[in-house]
């Protein structure tokens, strides 16, 4: 039986984690690539000789050549700079959309059917510049952002109401940044909406806490950002993708008009499954919502209109 491929670009801690977590859970073969060499292929075998002790039968192939990468189903893109105390995300914005820019073109040449999950930060700016250098359809090319804001706030609303996380069905919506949308009346705890458990000054604090997610962790680790909920996140978009399970995940997806808006990459909630977005959910938003949604995509489109695309 043929086994399903994933290359992840980036051996650093999101993408080392990542490709990690996709063998540990026998999801695919991995290709675990960078531009440092010795880095992927001391991070690949190192989890290799974990094998045996985790029990998993998938392999990890760490590699310096895209080559390596072909014929791959799903490419998982998490190379670039990382925030530094004090960095915005946007501040990575020109570096990081110089080092995507080659390495999807070098991507989509070796596996031109492959649906690619970006992580990079600006992530929205970096999943449309991804897509218009792929040339891929916009359903195959697919950003991780609203997946890990809506974990950061499943896990402090868990913390407030001192329930598990695991009981939150949370809903942040829009751009991986300041202007992120959390959407309280979508939000529900053990099927009850947030409004009804939490007051409105507390779920003020968790809203900004969201807003803050990264931010908070890049402020204690002092030389990186956070990684172990961003695997994850990422690799729950994978395994959606290779099992064509359809789950609806928060991505940031192409906009054609959904939610009112037009040429433009934010994240909603999307059903994924074989072949990237099967399907972009449109949500009840209210007004204020909405206008938060619109402003947060226009911020989006302020910085990719940045690096001067066609
Ligand atoms: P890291 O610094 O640990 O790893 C980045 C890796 O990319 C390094 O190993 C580096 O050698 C490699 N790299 C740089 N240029 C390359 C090139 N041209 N070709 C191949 N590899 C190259 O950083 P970390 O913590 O893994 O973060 C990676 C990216 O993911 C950052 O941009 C970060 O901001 C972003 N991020 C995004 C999140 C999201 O929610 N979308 C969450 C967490 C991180
Ligand atoms: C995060 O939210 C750095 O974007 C990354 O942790």
């Amino acid at each position: 039986m043929k086994h399903s491929k994933v290359t992840v670009v980036g051996a650093g801690f999101v993408g080392a984690t990542a490709a990690q977590r996709i063998v540990e859970k026998d999801l695919a073969d991995v290709v675990l690539v960078d531009i440092v060499e010795g880095l992927p292929q001391g991070k690949a075998l190192d989890i290799m000789e974990s094998a045996s002790v985790e029990g998993f039968s998938r392999r990890i192939l760490g590699s310096n050549l895209y080559e390596d990468t072909a014929g791959s189903d799903v490419i998982v893109i998490t190379a670039g700079l990382a925030r530094k105390p004090g960095m915005s995300r946007d501040d990575l914005l020109f570096k990081n959309a110089e080092i995507v820019g080659g390495i999807v073109t070098a991507c989509a040449k070796y596996s031109p059917e492959a649906v690619l999950v970006m992580v990079t930060n600006p992530l929205d700016v970096m999943t449309w510049l991804a897509q218009k250098k792929s040339g891929f359809p916009a359903e195959r090319v697919i950003g991780m952002a609203g997946e890990l804001d809506s974990a950061r706030y499943a896990y402090f609303t868990a913390e407030k109401l001192m329930c598990k996380p695991a009981d939150v069905k949370a809903v942040v919506l829009g751009g991986h940044g300041d202007q992120m949308v959390p959407v309280p009346e979508l939000t529900e705890v053990q099927g009850k909406p947030l409004p009804s458990m939490m007051d409105a000054v507390m779920i003020g604090q968790i809203n900004q806490r969201t807003r803050n997610g990264g931010a908070e962790i890049v402020a204690l680790l002092k030389t990186g950002s956070a990684y172990y909920a961003p695997s994850s996140s990422a690799v729950k978009m994978v395994r959606a993708i290779l099992q064509d399970t359809g789950e609806v995940i928060p991505s940031c997806v192409y906009l054609d008009g959904q939610y009112g808006l037009k040429d433009v990459y934010c994240g909603v909630p999307a059903q994924l499954g074989r072949g990237g977005v099967k399907k972009i959910v449109e949500v009840r938003l209210t007004e204020e919502e909405r206008l938060e949604l619109h402003r947060s995509a226009a911020d989006v489109r302020q910085n990719f209109l940045k690096l001067n695309i066609s």
